[in-house]
């Protein structure tokens, strides 16, 4: 069976960061709740010129470069993202023109804090159907603008980034071994935006009342990542004939460490073995799991062989997991 391997991967995080000091400054917090609440420390704030994509392009010229490929080679483009662009076109569409990747198709994956997994999964389709050979899948988020600099309790959560994988076909049996989609639209209200869609089209009323802006319900949504990120991670090793204690390295949605050391122990996977960069780039939403697959890369944390274990969790609620076998 042919499988999608990653050859490539890339990320891109504006140079501007914003310390726990800085949001202490403009919102009624302490760098100490941040720290001992979250574990973020600092996160990265893209500047009033860049766009989602083209942090995205920034990944994505990285990743292909990286597996000695050009914009030319890619089929196929899918970008997760809950903070796009525009709301028309695609954000995909603006990284086909950017890159120069003339050939390729371009989607969109909205699957919010869930990007990562479910874009990687639709990408990897497309190689193991044998329909395409090179497919470039990205995370790509600017949730600086989509937070109320105002809300405490969200704004200093997050930050911005993305990062991307390119897919090639694999024949060894290595690669991406399986990936996992879940949903429940139950519980839609505890992280959504209320603001700006057919529901409730931007208006002036919209603008006053702050609908355009994220709204959560932290303590709801943290108990709901732990169980679905242990839930669905464990799943998908029994499926696959694994147990916990083989996997060499798990890279979990970057929310919270709290969440994330709360996954592990469920899971009884040591901390050594799992990434975490959370304290350096808050939550990245689809960028996330990505961008912690490049940095344990590019620290020479994953070799070939290695089983990975990626999980992600977002609104929606949008969940997955993925088991990488590394090439
Ligand atoms: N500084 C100081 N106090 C704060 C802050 C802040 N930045 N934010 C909230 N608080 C206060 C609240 O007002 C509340 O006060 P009250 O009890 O007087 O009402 C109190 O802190 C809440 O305390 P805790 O419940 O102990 O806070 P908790 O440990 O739950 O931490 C947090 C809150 C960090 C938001 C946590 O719930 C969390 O991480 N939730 C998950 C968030 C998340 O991962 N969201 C993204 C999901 S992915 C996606 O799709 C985008």
């Amino acid at each position: 069976m042919t499988r999608a391997r990653i050859a490539g991967v890339g990320a891109y995080v504006p140079p501007r960061v914003l310390t726990n000091a800085e949001v202490a400054a403009r919102v009624d917090t302490t760098e100490e709740w941040i720290v001992q609440r979250t574990g973020i420390r600092e996160r990265h704030i893209a500047d009033e010129t860049e766009a989602t994509s083209d942090l995205a392009v920034a990944a994505a010229r990285q990743a292909l470069a990286r597996a000695g490929l050009v914009p030319e080679d890619v089929e196929l483009i899918v970008v997760g993202t809950s903070r796009g662009d525009m709301p028309f076109p695609s954000t995909a569409n603006f990284v086909q023109h950017k890159l120069g990747a003339r050939r390729a198709g371009a989607m969109d994956v909205f699957a919010a804090c869930a990007g990562s997994v479910y874009s990687l999964s639709i990408g990897a389709q497309y190689i193991e159907t044998g329909k395409y050979r090179t497919v470039l899948t990205i995370g790509a988020e600017i949730y600086s603008r989509l937070v109320d600099w105002n809300d405490r309790a969200t704004c200093v959560l997050f930050g911005d980034g993305a990062a991307a994988t390119v897919l090639r076909p694999a024949t060894d049996g290595s690669g991406i071994l399986d990936a996992d989609l879940y949903s429940d639209g139950r519980h839609w209200e505890w992280l959504y935006v209320p603001g700006g869609g057919s529901k409730h089209p931007t208006s002036h009323e919209t603008v006053d009342g702050r609908l355009h802006y994220l709204r959560m319900r932290g303590d709801e949504v943290f108990k709901a990542a732990v169980r679905m990120l242990a839930e669905s991670s464990l799943a998908i090793l029994e499926k696959n004939g694994y147990a916990p204690e083989q996997v060499d390295l798990f890279i979990p949605h970057q929310a919270n460490v709290r969440i994330i050391e709360a996954v592990a122990k469920r899971l009884g996977v040591p901390m050594d073995r799992v990434v975490v960069d959370v304290d350096r780039y808050g939550n990245t939403a689809s960028a996330s799991v990505y961008l912690a697959l490049e940095e344990a890369w590019s620290q020479g944390r994953v070799r070939p062989g290695d089983l990975v274990l990626l999980a992600s969790f977002g609104g929606g609620f949008t969940w997955g997991a993925a088991l990488v076998q590394w090439s």
